[in-house]
């Protein structure tokens, strides 16, 4: 059996293989995307919006994180399992942050944690990596951070935005984080990121240049009742196979 994927083969990627990340928030979901080759299982907080139904990912507990986070551990023997920590989980204090992402690893057995924001993180992101906490960092649209935004957007527009998404990715790297995300970040601003970065990039809507890309998992699948971003083109429609499936095995269910 081949042995589970690191933070050090994901960051030996970068420059020669593009690395593949899909979100997976349960059991079943992640044995199917780590046997079909998916480098990355991504436990996202956007499990709110996408399992939970809530309209952002700012009602996300550490509780709620923590189940779906161990039964995608229980799915996966391969694939490296990031664990995204949820709104205040790490932003209210240095030491609740520690003993936050400590309980990923600890409890529901992924082996990294994911969190939004560049400089302001850095000496947090220090500290974890530190005491055995591989951090992947979070940059561009954090969605965590939407009402700041004011919506979701594109973000690196100005250059003076570009250069400060410059300066948060470096804070990033230099903190020591393994990998970096680049979400709804202009294309050229990400490419150029990532040319400066020696740890991988890993996009979403933030175009090809980047080390890896990843996805929601449902927006792939088209199983969602929102329309998937724009970046997104999903592979097949499946919540209306869905649909179809199941209204034929009730017209049978009536008939017989
Ligand atoms: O929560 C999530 O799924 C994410 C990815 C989309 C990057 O953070």
């Amino acid at each position: 059996m081949k042995k589970r994927k690191t933070v050090v083969d994901i960051l030996q990627m970068k420059g020669k293989e593009t690395i593949s990340s899909l979100t997976a928030y349960d059991c079943v979901t992640a044995a199917l995307l780590e046997r079909a080759g998916c480098d990355i299982l991504l436990v996202g907080d956007s499990l709110g919006n996408v399992l939970l139904g809530y309209p952002h990912t700012l009602q996300v507990t550490m509780e709620d994180m923590l189940r779906h986070a161990a039964a995608v551990a229980r799915g996966s023997k391969q694939a490296l399992l990031v664990a995204d920590m949820p709104f205040l989980s790490y932003q209210a204090g240095l030491e609740s942050a520690l003993q936050n992402a400590g309980r990923f690893l600890a409890e529901s057995g992924v082996q990294a944690v994911k969190i939004e924001g560049g400089k302001r993180n850095q000496m947090l992101i220090q500290r974890m990596v530190e005491i055995g906490i591989p951090v992947m960092g979070h940059i561009g649209m954090t969605p965590q951070s939407v009402h700041t935004f004011g919506g979701y957007r594109r973000t690196g527009k100005t250059s003076r935005d570009a250069e400060t998404l410059m300066q948060e990715a470096l804070a990033i790297e230099e903190a020591g984080a393994f990998a970096i995300v680049l979400e709804c970040v202009e294309h050229e601003v990400a490419a150029k990121i990532t040319s400066e970065l020696k740890i991988p990039t890993i996009g979403i809507g933030s175009g090809e240049a980047c080390d890896g890309q990843v996805l929601v998992i449902n927006d792939l699948l088209g199983y969602s009742l929102q329309p998937p971003p724009g970046f997104v083109k999903p592979a097949i429609d499946l919540a209306a196979m869905v649909s179809e499936t199941v209204s034929n095995y009730i017209q049978q269910l009536k008939k017989s």
